[in-house]
């Protein structure tokens, strides 16, 4: 869970209690009569992560509308909460797979735990789901556009596997990627939650360019986390991108501005996998800091598409979740 700071509290407390009503519809949602399946969705459950999205859908639902704190009470809005979840975790699932990790969320992956076969069929039971869940809430353009969203997600996915192990990988092709994988699930969240409360289009409109640009800084930290972060803090392996040759921005960063020498050892040691050589390269270099500084303009620029627009003291809140995505250890 993310925390917010209890000066808050008018929204923060309802939020609290919403997003507990979105954990009973998740479980609800998934739950099976045959015990092989409810045993592998109790573990998916019983590990809860930070729920950005579902708390960017409900916190831009009050946004929406002007601050309105009742809105949290909609079943529909706490539905859709519940499938963006939903969508994120079939997606870390099976990323889970193409990664080979072993941890997650402080506990053992699927596929470490069960092999890739459950894992990938676990996957496919929750998008199935989240799909399932998504069409009671009876708003056929809704479902259009979030399997736009999970469309565009799988499309981000394979550009990165192409590109794997590609030396010469760009910073433009880089953002399209973590736009396209992570940053339009988040966008989405911002969008579609003001949306399902009633807000106006431009006010959604909005929301939804904060989502985004929001989903690009916490992509570009991940990656980062990936590199300097520990598994207990993190709670999840780190250290794949390097291993699975996936370039990440403070590695595009380190091979764009290096002299002629450390980019020659940066490129031996990326071909030969010694990430604990290239992580002291990039230690040495300002590669980190650079990309850190870009996820901050990010969360600068999510905080200006909101500006000007009426959405009472939630306007505080949003900053704030902002600001967690570049703070954030974990
Ligand atoms: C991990 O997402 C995958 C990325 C898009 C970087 P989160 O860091 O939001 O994962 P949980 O939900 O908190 O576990
Ligand atoms: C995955 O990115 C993003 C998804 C959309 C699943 P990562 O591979 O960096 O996510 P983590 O670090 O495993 O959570
Ligand atoms: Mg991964
Ligand atoms: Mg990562």
């Amino acid at each position: 869970m993310i925390d917010l700071d209890p000066r808050h509290d008018r929204i923060a407390a309802p939020l609290g209690e919403a997003l507990g009503s979105v954990a009973t519809i998740f479980e609800g949602q998934i739950r099976s009569e045959y015990p092989a399946v409810a045993d592998l969705c109790t573990h998916v459950a019983r590990y809860r992560g930070k729920m950005l999205r579902p708390t960017l859908t409900l916190l831009s639902g009050v946004a929406a509308r002007g601050g309105d704190v009742t809105v949290l009470e909609s079943h529909d809005l706490q539905r859709l909460a519940a499938v963006v979840e939903m969508i994120h975790m079939a997606t870390l699932v099976h990323d889970d797979v193409l990664d080979e990790a072993d941890d997650r969320r402080g506990g053992s992956t699927v596929n470490s735990l069960r092999g890739n076969e459950t894992a990938v069929m676990l996957g496919d039971y929750l998008i199935s789901n989240a799909f399932h869940l998504a069409a009671s809430i009876g708003d056929a353009d809704l479902t259009e556009r979030l399997g736009r969203v999970t469309n565009t997600l799988c499309e981000g996915e394979l550009v990165q596997l192409h590109h794997r192990d590609d030396l010469g990988l760009d910073f433009q092709t880089y953002l399209e990627i973590i736009r396209r994988k992570t940053a339009v699930l988040v966008g989405a969240c911002g969008r579609l939650g003001g949306r399902v409360a009633g807000g106006e289009e431009a006010t959604c409109e909005a929301l939804g360019e904060f989502g985004e640009r929001l989903g690009i800084a916490f992509q570009v930290v991940d990656d980062i986390l990936d590199l300097e972060g520990d598994l207990e803090t993190v709670g999840k392996t780190v250290g794949l991108d390097l291993r699975k040759g996936k370039l990440t921005l403070p590695m595009i960063l380190l091979l764009d501005g290096s002299d002629a020498s450390v980019f020659v050892d940066a490129v031996e040691s990326f071909r030969s996998g010694d990430s604990t050589g290239l992580l002291k390269m990039l230690r040495e270099s300002d590669a980190i800091d650079r990309a850190r500084a870009f996820a901050v303009e990010q969360v600068e620029a999510a905080i200006v598409s909101i500006n000007g627009f009426d959405l009472g003291d939630s306007q505080d809140l949003l900053r704030d979740l902002a600001a967690a995505v570049v703070e954030r250890n974990h």
